[in-house]
């Protein structure tokens, strides 16, 4: 455990009409009413954050989009800038999601594009990494880590990025039941945290905090929260239940 405040979101992806998001998060209210000790945020789909934004202000949980596109305006048919987020009531944005990256064309170059739209909006950022089972097999894990962490977040000093957490996704350990060890996900903690220190300075490594996810659960989360470099957790499926996502933000 680290002396980071910990930080449990849950990416809804693709799940959830408006008027199931708005009963989960209804019930996760309620359920979560009494945790003061640590950040709770969801990212339902667009079309129902403003909804849920009812249902969550002025609660323990903040309401994260999955993805923006940088440019505050224009022609842009299907996207959407960092300030209507902030005005449909999201504090939060997860940025560079893997699933963003392998189906939706994302790069690191427009990953740190967006980076920037979301943190000079004033969103707190979910930056999400993580390398591919072959490239673990590859031995490429920490090259490929490295290089993610310094394009995503290239032209930024460190005063910048008060606001961003950085989650790191084994892709093979996303939806597949896999989960990294805790050890496995401490050595890459420990690793990322070298690397901000490298590409900024050791008080920010210190500072921000690094999230673990991929198949994430009330019987694994204790295990991976008990390590010194894991600050909190980015989880799907098992978010998308309320009763089972609050018994990971009470790990
Ligand atoms: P999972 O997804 O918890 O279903 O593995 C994690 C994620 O994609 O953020």
């Amino acid at each position: 455990m680290s002396n980071r405040r910990p930080l449990i979101a849950g990416n809804w992806k693709m799940y959830k009409t408006c008027e199931e998001s708005v009963e989960a998060a209804q019930k996760l209210t309620s359920l979560v009413d009494g945790v003061t000790d640590t950040d709770i945020m969801i990212a339902p789909t667009f079309t129902s954050l403003f909804s849920v934004y009812g249902v969550v202000k002025g609660s323990r949980v903040d309401l994260g989009a999955q993805n923006l596109y940088w440019e505050e305006e224009g022609a842009f048919t299907g996207e959407i800038s960092a300030g209507m987020l902030k005005s449909a009531g999201c504090s939060s944005v997860i940025i560079g999601h893997s699933e963003r990256r392998q189906y939706f064309g994302e790069t690191d170059e427009t990953v740190n594009k967006k980076i920037k739209a979301a943190l000079s909006c004033g969103l707190k950022t979910v930056f999400c990494i993580g390398e591919s089972e072959a490239q673990r097999d590859l031995n490429l894990t920490f090259s490929v880590l490295d290089k993610q962490v310094q394009t995503g977040l290239k032209d930024f000093v460190s005063d910048d990025l008060r606001d961003l957490v950085v989650a790191y996704e084994p892709i093979w350990a996303i939806g597949t039941g896999k989960t990294a060890t805790s050890e496995q996900a401490q050595e890459v903690h420990t690793f990322l945290r070298a690397s901000i220190a490298k590409q900024f300075d050791e008080p920010l490594a210190q500072s921000i905090r690094i999230l673990y996810g991929g198949s994430v659960k009330p019987g694994n989360i204790a295990e991976l929260m008990s390590m010194h470099d894991i600050d909190g957790a980015l989880v799907g499926g098992a978010s998308l239940d309320a009763e089972t996502f609050s018994q990971i933000v009470k790990f």
